[in-house]
């Protein structure tokens, strides 16, 4: 299988977000969008320090990977110290690694980014609504995914933050070859413009383990527009 985010493609990567999955029945409902559609799977992992919640670790991630060998696990690292959890998800089996540009110097990642790779995995960077683009510019060349957080990272279920997509379209322009990713309130009522302001890795969490099962293989490619569904 073409990695998801280093191999180009045609429509839009779909990553469900699992942190709307059922936790007591994670490989199960993993499994299932997987069969649906997805491309892979997004793993929201939260400190409750550089974010209010606190949700999974590579223990979750090892599972996952046990009980989904051929997942593509897209791991979100919404945490303070990212340097303490590169080695524990990639050893457990993540095949994108995302740190957030409000946590690093540009030293510290670099370093960062060179172990990611070391270690087999692709390297992402994350932006949060209130910071400056020039935060994420800074470190876009050693990214091979950029993620527009279009929520202030905590919680799934909330609302889409449009002025976000200003943010989305310049890095597009800059960086025409990136993978851009946009996380946070997206859905059907606004993935067409998500989609023509460049993003190409679209991360769901409500809008699809908030719909029944026998729904999510439409709207994921609802969400990726694939003209063929
Ligand atoms: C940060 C998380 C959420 C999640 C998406 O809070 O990263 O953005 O993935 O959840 P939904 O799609 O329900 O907003
Ligand atoms: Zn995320």
């Amino acid at each position: 299988m073409a990695h998801p985010i280093l191999s180009p493609s045609r429509l839009p990567v779909i990553a469900p977000s699992i942190l709307s999955a059922d936790f007591a029945h994670m490989g199960r409902d993993a499994g299932e969008v997987l069969r649906a559609g997805a491309d892979a799977l997004h793993l929201d992992v939260m400190d409750g320090h550089f974010v209010p919640n606190l949700t999974m670790g590579p223990d979750l991630c090892r599972c996952v990977r046990r009980a989904l060998p051929d997942a593509f696990l897209d791991v979100h690292l919404m945490v303070t110290d990212p340097a303490l959890f590169i080695e524990p998800f990639a050893k457990a089996g993540a095949g994108n690694i995302t740190f957030h540009c409000e946590v690093v110097s540009r030293d510290a990642a670099v370093a960062l980014a060179a172990r990611v790779r070391a270690l087999g995995a692709s390297v992402g960077v994350a932006i949060n609504p209130p910071t400056p683009i020039e935060k994420i510019e800074a470190l876009a060349d050693l990214a091979d995914l950029l993620l527009v957080m279009s929520v202030n990272p905590g919680y799934s279920g909330q609302a889409f933050m449009p002025e976000v997509l200003a943010k989305t379209k310049r890095l597009r322009a800059t960086y025409p070859a990136m993978r851009i990713q946009m996380d946070g309130g997206v859905s059907l009522a606004n993935a067409a413009e998500v989609r023509a302001a460049g993003c190409d890795v679209i991360v769901a969490a409500t809008a699809i383990f908030g719909r029944p099962a026998a729904e999510r293989p439409g709207v994921i490619a609802a969400l990726r527009g694939d003209p063929t569904r």
